[in-house]
């Protein structure tokens, strides 16, 4: 029988990649960081899609890529941080999988990304402030889209374990 996709879903900097990653060689899975998906179909990063084309065509790009993926089987699918923001992808990706929502402190956020530069929408002079508005707005809205909630502020191991337990 074929395999549910596992979907993990979250805010930037929450570990989607990493633990898509780990997780898809111990459930014996394919990976698909959908970010990754995007720029290798579209030739540009994330980055370049934004600064060429606006965050309005990306978001429709990450609206073709989540149908494509959402219909297909036995993935472990890394989301963009405002994939499920968008209904219309949380029906897509549900269609054949459940949403796990990666839950992680503000705190931890800010600290993974200090440094970061390859997220558009936190390349501001006010980071910060962006990045907490951002995370106020959107937690309700990824703990509405995902089917269950894990702690991911443990280490990649544990989130891994919590996953494959709530399967
Ligand atoms: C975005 C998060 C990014 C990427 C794009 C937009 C967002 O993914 O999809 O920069 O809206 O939160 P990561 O969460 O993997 O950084």
């Amino acid at each position: 029988m074929a395999r549910k996709n596992i979907i993990l879903c979250g805010f930037m900097g929450c570990g989607k990649s990493t633990i898509g990653n780990l997780l898809s060689r111990k459930a014996g899975m394919a990976f698909i960081d959908l970010d990754r998906y995007i720029e290798k179909q579209e030739g540009k990063t994330v980055s370049e899609i934004f600064a060429d084309s606006g965050e309005a065509h990306f978001r429709m790009l990450e609206r073709s890529a989540s149908k494509t993926l959402g219909a297909k089987n036995g993935l472990v699918i890394a989301c963009g941080g405002g994939t499920v923001i968008d209904p219309e992808n949380v029906a897509s990706l549900k269609a054949n999988g459940r949403i796990f929502l990666l839950d992680i402190p503000i705190e931890a956020v800010a600290e993974r990304l200090q440094n970061d530069t390859t997220r558009p929408l936190l390349n501001r002079p006010d980071k910060d402030i962006a990045m907490h508005e951002l995370y106020e707005k959107r937690l309700p809205l990824y703990r509405a889209a995902a089917d269950i909630i894990i702690n991911a502020d443990n280490s990649p191991m544990q989130i891994c374990r919590d996953i494959l337990s709530a399967l």
